[in-house]
């Protein structure tokens, strides 16, 4: 009989049930690194009044220190608390509306926190998730978590478990496993310590919601923005695999045929459009929560090229074209 030898004193992917948010509890409490599931993408987190553990989360990630990380904590209050002085009244509609939810806000820095945290920044980004398990460990913290994707600078974002665990490995203390994500692209980020409030990153609360409650708002990063917040650049959440966007997808599926004869090995991915050889969902809700675990699984095919055919250039598709057109950046 042959046994596998493990080196390993503990498993790395664990259920997330009450006993593991515990420990994870614990773990980040003593500066590690613990990988949890949230609403939107798995987040790698630690403690952000801790200068080690937030420097360990660049390292784990290859992060360039140019590039600020969300705060999460696990409700209202406590973000209230957090900001301080640098509460105002468009901070308190937008959490009043969404939070928990997929929305991080941008609000002047907390001196709490690690340097690091803000990149050296004025500004602070602050989260709280819907999901159950992060609320539940951040409760159990009892202290700020500072949460970037959980993976490697440049890379896909995780939707599952195994996503982490097959980018990060050995680089986290712990992978808490809730199973997959259900909104599936990072939260919208709106910075509102400028007026009007500007729209940082597209992302599941769509502008038409942002809409409702701010009345006008600002879109994409303004030049300030853009050196405080380099992770908002072009190239990012890149497969392995060369992946090409088409615009217009009625001239972009006359080609399928032409690449398909050429005997590379490309396949073709729409929303909703029938004639690619893999469909995703033709609504914004389902194709975010697609897009990621799609690409992730594609990845693994060894195929010369993905061609993805863009959503139309609308509010409700920002995301998901903001994600795809970084991913085919040079
Ligand atoms: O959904 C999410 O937000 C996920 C989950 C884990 O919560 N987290 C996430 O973190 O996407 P990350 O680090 O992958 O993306 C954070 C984004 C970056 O684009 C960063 O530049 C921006 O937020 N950011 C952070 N602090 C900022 C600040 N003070 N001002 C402007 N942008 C900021
Ligand atoms: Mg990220």
């Amino acid at each position: 009989m042959i046994f596998p030898v493990f080196t390993r004193s503990d498993p790395m992917i664990v259920i997330a049930e009450a006993g593991e948010i515990a420990r994870a509890a614990r773990l980040l409490a003593g500066g590690g690194l613990v990988a949890f599931p949230t609403e939107t993408v798995y987040g790698l987190g630690a403690l952000a009044t801790d200068a080690e553990a937030v420097a360990r989360i660049y390292r784990a990630k290859g992060r360039p220190s140019t590039n600020p990380l969300i705060v999460h904590v696990p409700d209202v209050d406590s973000a209230r608390a957090l900001a301080g002085d640098g509460w105002n009244n468009v901070a308190e509609a937008l959490a009043r509306e969404f939070w928990p939810g997929p929305l991080t806000l941008v609000l002047p820095r907390a001196s709490a926190l690690a340097e690091a945290v803000t990149a050296g920044g004025p500004t602070m980004a602050v989260r709280v998730p819907d999901h159950p398990v992060a609320r539940e460990l951040l409760r159990a913290c009892g202290q700020p978590i500072v949460a970037p994707s959980a993976n490697s600078s440049g890379r896909l974002s995780p939707t599952l478990a195994e996503h982490v665990w097959a980018d990060l490995g050995d680089r986290v203390d712990l992978i808490l496993d809730g199973g997959p994500c259900v909104a599936g692209v990072e939260s919208t980020v709106v910075d509102v310590t400028v007026s009007p409030p500007r729209l940082l990153r597209p992302g599941p609360i769509s502008p038409a919601k942002l809409e409702r409650v701010l009345g006008g708002f600002a879109v994409g990063p303004g030049t300030e923005a853009v050196s405080r917040s380099p992770g908002l650049e072009t190239r990012h959440y890149a497969p392995r695999t060369r992946l090409e966007t088409k615009g217009s997808a009625t001239a972009a599926l006359g080609r399928v045929e032409v690449v398909r004869a050429g005997g590379s090995r490309a396949l073709w991915v729409s929303f909703g459009i029938p004639e690619a050889d893999m469909v995703l969902p033709g609504d914004p809700a389902g194709a975010e929560q697609a897009l990621f675990a799609a690409l992730h699984r594609l990845d693994l095919l060894g195929l010369d090229l993905l061609v993805v055919v863009l959503p139309p250039d609308e509010p409700r598709w920002w995301a998901v074209r903001d994600r795809l057109t970084r991913a085919s950046a040079s």
